[in-house]
């Protein structure tokens, strides 16, 4: 039996198996941390979104609850005006190269970024940033699936899925700064690759990056509930 610790979580004591990362712990007991690009799954954590900040007691800075292990005693708190302010943050910073077509995408609705904005209570449209869309070629050539780089967070669960836990290892990082965006290898259009079509990449994606296509190509129109973008979430 793996050894157990306890540790507080705003204030109420739980207990969770030694070495848990703070985020999962949390989830566990039913206490939301924002987060986007953290999978159970990795071995080691990816750390790219920086949404998932908590306090820790002792502590001068807030820490990557995706990435720091829990321990005995550990005083943890969710909110502070500090995590708050870094959170938000992250948010805009992502949603600045964000081509913000919800009306467009089939995960209107169903999209990780609608559900983080309404919980940080931030619009989707950043307001203290410049927006520079990424504006690169949609994929649209695989049978199965469209991949929309312009709309992708680069958490980089589509390539660790397709790498290593499945998939087919075509998807990669390709360029730097803010041209990183995810691609099958050469550039190619991912109809040219030996896909097995697991389709894993658009399981795994949280927003609407990779897609399953529904139809000749993605959702022509919103599902109901669906929401514009740049309006208050
Ligand atoms: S979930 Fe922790 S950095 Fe993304």
């Amino acid at each position: 039996m793996s050894e157990e610790v306890m540790f507080f979580l705003d204030d109420k004591p739980f207990k969770v198996r030694a070495g848990e990362k703070i985020l999962w712990a949390a989830l566990d007991h039913g206490v939301y941390i924002p987060h986007l690009c953290a999978e159970r799954r990795r071995k080691e954590p990816f750390g790219a979104c920086r949404l998932c900040f908590v306090e820790v007691e002792g502590r001068d800075l807030p820490v990557l609850s995706c990435s720091e292990p829990v321990a005995e005693g550990m005083r943890v708190r969710t909110r502070s005006d500090r995590v708050d302010r870094l959170r938000r943050t992250a948010f805009e910073l992502l949603m600045s190269h964000h081509d913000l077509d919800c009306k467009h995408c089939a995960r209107n609705g169903s999209c990780a970024l609608q559900h983080l904005a309404k919980t940080l209570k931030v619009s989707l449209r950043p307001k203290r940033l410049r927006r520079i869309p990424a504006e690169a070629p949609i994929d649209d050539s695989h049978p199965e699936i469209v991949l929309n780089p312009n709309r992708c967070i680069l958490c980089g669960k589509c390539v660790w899925v397709c790498n290593q836990s499945g998939g087919s290892g075509i998807l990669d990082f390709v360029f730097r700064g803010l041209r990183t965006r995810v691609a099958p290898f050469r550039l190619e259009p991912l109809a040219e690759f030996p896909c097995g079509d697991c389709l894993l990449c658009a399981e795994v994606c949280p927003v609407g990056a990779l897609t399953r296509k529904q139809g000749p190509s993605e959702a022509a129109s919103p599902p109901s509930g669906a929401q514009e973008c740049g309006e208050k979430a």
